[in-house]
């Protein structure tokens, strides 16, 4: 999969300021040297993310967590040990490492170990950080596979490295332990329950924060299809009234919901886990047929269902004009 010398052709990308498109276990990562402000520059550049939207620093192990933040509570070290290499972001107060290019001038920094041989590959042999958001353009679906990187930034990312599809699918759940209790600022990948668990208490969603986290602007990851939202109940009569409305509709969501069969199906698998492997690649195939109209059954409310759900209310919701 990842040659000797495609190992070395990436680093050396990287060493010299490029932008490379690598993947991850949650999503593909759009990687620059995080210490490189040119080429953080370009990432935001080839993304068209405004300046102030911090990134994530992808690092190869845990022990690295002191050399990006200034303190790292004794919490962030047992959230590390527990789940990294893995789907889980911790923001903490940053070091002098950690520049404004990547914070978004703020006094944290985002940092992660993501669990995919590719990325950790790159990221030991580079002996450093990598700042990598989605490889998708701002406001659109994140990329799962090599093909939807290419499709999206094609030329414009200096070397794509392609792991095969995501194994997880949405994007890492964001803890942030900077200051106070643990928050969760973004659902993702790792179960808020599982970090629940490791830290003996109970961790709160807070998405709507103060903190920039683009993520959690309205209407982001939308696919070009208006999306409504449906129980499992209510999907096949949302979708009769939709036709009736003369609207050509799609369905994401499990094969045990039953439809008229003429009516495309996007079929993810009922249980939460499985359904957000398979999201944004349904969402994808949903855009290129061109419905007016998708209608998204909802997981249940728990594990990785939270994050689907999240990220399908962020399809559902109002579009700014022109979007
Ligand atoms: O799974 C992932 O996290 C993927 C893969 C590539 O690792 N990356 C990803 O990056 O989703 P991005 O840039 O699309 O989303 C990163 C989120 C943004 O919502 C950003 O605002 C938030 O992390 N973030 C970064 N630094 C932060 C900080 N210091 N405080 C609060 N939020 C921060
Ligand atoms: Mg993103």
């Amino acid at each position: 999969m990842l040659t000797p010398d495609l190992l070395s052709q990436a680093v050396e990308t990287l060493r010299r300021g490029g932008v490379i498109a690598l993947p991850t276990e949650t999503v593909y990562g759009l990687a620059a040297n995080a210490e490189d402000e040119l080429a953080v520059r370009r990432v935001f550049a080839i993304k068209g993310r405004p300046a102030t939207h911090p990134l994530i620093v992808h690092v190869a192990r845990a022990e690295e967590l002191s050399s990006w933040a200034r303190r790292v509570p004794e919490e962030a070290r047992r959230l590390a040990a527990a789940f990294w290499p893995g789907p889980l972001t911790l923001v903490l107060p940053r070091s002098a490492r950690a520049t404004d290019a990547v914070t978004g001038g703020q006094d944290t920094v985002a940092l992660r170990v993501p669990d995919h041989p590719v990325a950790l590959a790159v990221l030991d042999a580079l002996g450093g950080g990598v700042a990598a958001p989605s490889a998708n353009r701002f406001g659109r679906v994140s990329p799962t596979t090599a093909e939807h990187v290419r499709v999206d930034l094609g030329d414009e990312v200096d070397l794509l490295l392609d792991g095969g599809p995501c194994t997880v699918g949405v994007e890492s759940t964001i803890v942030d332990l900077s200051s106070g209790a643990p928050a969760v600022l973004r659902p993702g990948g790792l179960a808020v329950e599982e970090i629940e668990r490791v830290l003996g208490r109970a961790v709160p969603v807070r998405t709507s924060a103060t903190v920039r986290v683009s993520g959690s602007l309205a209407s982001h990851y939308a696919p070009r299809a208006g999306v409504v939202l449906a129980e499992p109940s209510d999907v096949a009569s949302r979708v009769e009234a939709l036709r009736a409305q003369g609207r050509s509709v799609g369905v994401l969501g499990p094969p045990t919901i039953a439809l008229p069969p003429d009516v495309p199906r996007y079929d993810v698998p009922e249980d939460p886990a499985g359904a957000a492997r398979l999201l944004y690649m349904r969402l994808r195939e949903a855009d290129q047929r061109g419905h007016d109209v998708l209608v998204a059954c909802l997981p249940r409310a728990e594990g990785l269902g939270i994050a689907v759900r999240d990220r399908l209310a962020r399809a559902a919701a109002p579009r700014p004009p022109g979007a």
